[in-house]
């Protein structure tokens, strides 16, 4: 089915006996072969007795082309690099891994089926038009350290955008990357293992690059994309690079320092920063204004009361107009 999709992937019309031919395979093996990629989600046209093809074409994630994108520091960081083609969540395949590579174990896939947000919410993971990365690095001092590290990522996704020409990031506490005030992207951290001695931490980042109209009725928050990326040429994997590029020097400093060399550029980003804003929790709702977050990456919420270090985790941040 890989080498399906590969074909397809540039949006041209290919009869059946060709695709059949170029893979090796009977045309009845294609004919299956189409409807697995049609069951993924990928609009396969069948076009009267020429072919098939897929309109618009297809930003295919290729290991190749990553790997070549990186830069020597973060090459050599990199533990291992896998991309599926279908896949529950890749934070869920990371969490079933027993992880004992030093470096990261970067796992990438082209769609979810069960794509995991914060606060249990579902993300939407259509293939082949976003990108679903997970992160794994193993931390030897233990779990205290994690305050800030959600920030971090926050603050590198937003850079590797910003050098990709990308205008408008903005973060919004404890970790979404917004584009023009709506969501871009989102991070999701998880830790496996003994929280208080060495132990793996997973570094989920959705970032939406050409989201469908389909898969776009379901997300249920303001969104953007990065579709005029696609448009002018920039591939899933020039921006997974660029992402990694940052990220795993990034995570090395991160495990030496904590969160310390990305509290400047967290508070440049932070676009409610002074301003009125409401945090809700499953418990209460309080409201302040954000004064920024301490080295610990907690919310310093200015209230009458005073100001209180507000956690991540499951809580939420919504200006207050
Ligand atoms: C959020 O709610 O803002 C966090 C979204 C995190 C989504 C990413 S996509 C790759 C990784 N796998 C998942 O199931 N979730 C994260």
């Amino acid at each position: 089915m890989q080498n399906l999709l590969t074909i397809l992937a540039d949006g041209e019309i290919h009869s059946g006996q060709d695709l059949a031919d170029k893979q090796g395979v009977s045309r009845t093996a294609v004919w299956k072969q189409v409807r697995a990629v049609a069951d993924l989600g990928v609009d396969v046209e069948r076009v009267r007795g020429l072919g098939y093809r897929v309109p618009g074409g297809l930003d295919l994630l290729d290991q190749r082309l990553i790997e070549r994108g990186l830069q020597h520091d973060a090459r050599a960081l990199l533990a291992g690099l896998e991309i599926y083609t279908s896949i529950d969540s890749t934070n869920l395949e990371l969490q079933r891994r027993n992880i004992e590579a030093s470096g990261a174990t970067v796992c990438l896939a082209e769609s979810q089926t069960a794509g995991r947000g914060r606060r249990g919410r579902a993300w939407q993971s259509p293939f082949a038009s976003s990108i679903y990365m997970s992160v794994a690095w193993k931390f030897h001092g233990g779990a205290t350290a994690f305050g800030g590290l959600s920030l971090m990522l926050g603050v590198v996704v937003s850079q590797a955008l910003d050098a990709l020409g990308v205008d408008g990031v903005g973060l919004k506490w404890p970790n979404d990357v917004l584009r023009h005030g709506r969501k871009l992207a989102g991070v999701l951290v998880e830790i496996s293992g003994d929280v208080t001695g060495p132990c793996t931490v997973i570094m989920g980042i959705g970032i939406n690059v050409a989201v469908p109209k389909e898969a776009a009725r379901q997300i249920d928050q303001p969104w953007s994309d990065l579709s005029e990326l696609r448009t002018a040429g920039t591939s899933r994997n020039q921006i997974v690079a660029q992402v990694l590029n940052r990220l795993l020097p990034a995570l090395a400093v991160y495990e030496e320092q904590g969160f310390a060399n990305w509290s400047e550029p967290w508070h440049a980003l932070h676009v409610y920063q002074d301003q009125p804003v409401l945090i809700r929790s499953a418990e209460q709702v309080t409201t302040g204004i954000a004064r920024g977050v301490d080295e610990q990456g907690a919310l310093l919420l200015e209230t009458p009361q005073g100001v209180q270090r507000m956690h991540g985790g499951e809580v939420s941040l919504r200006p207050v107009s």
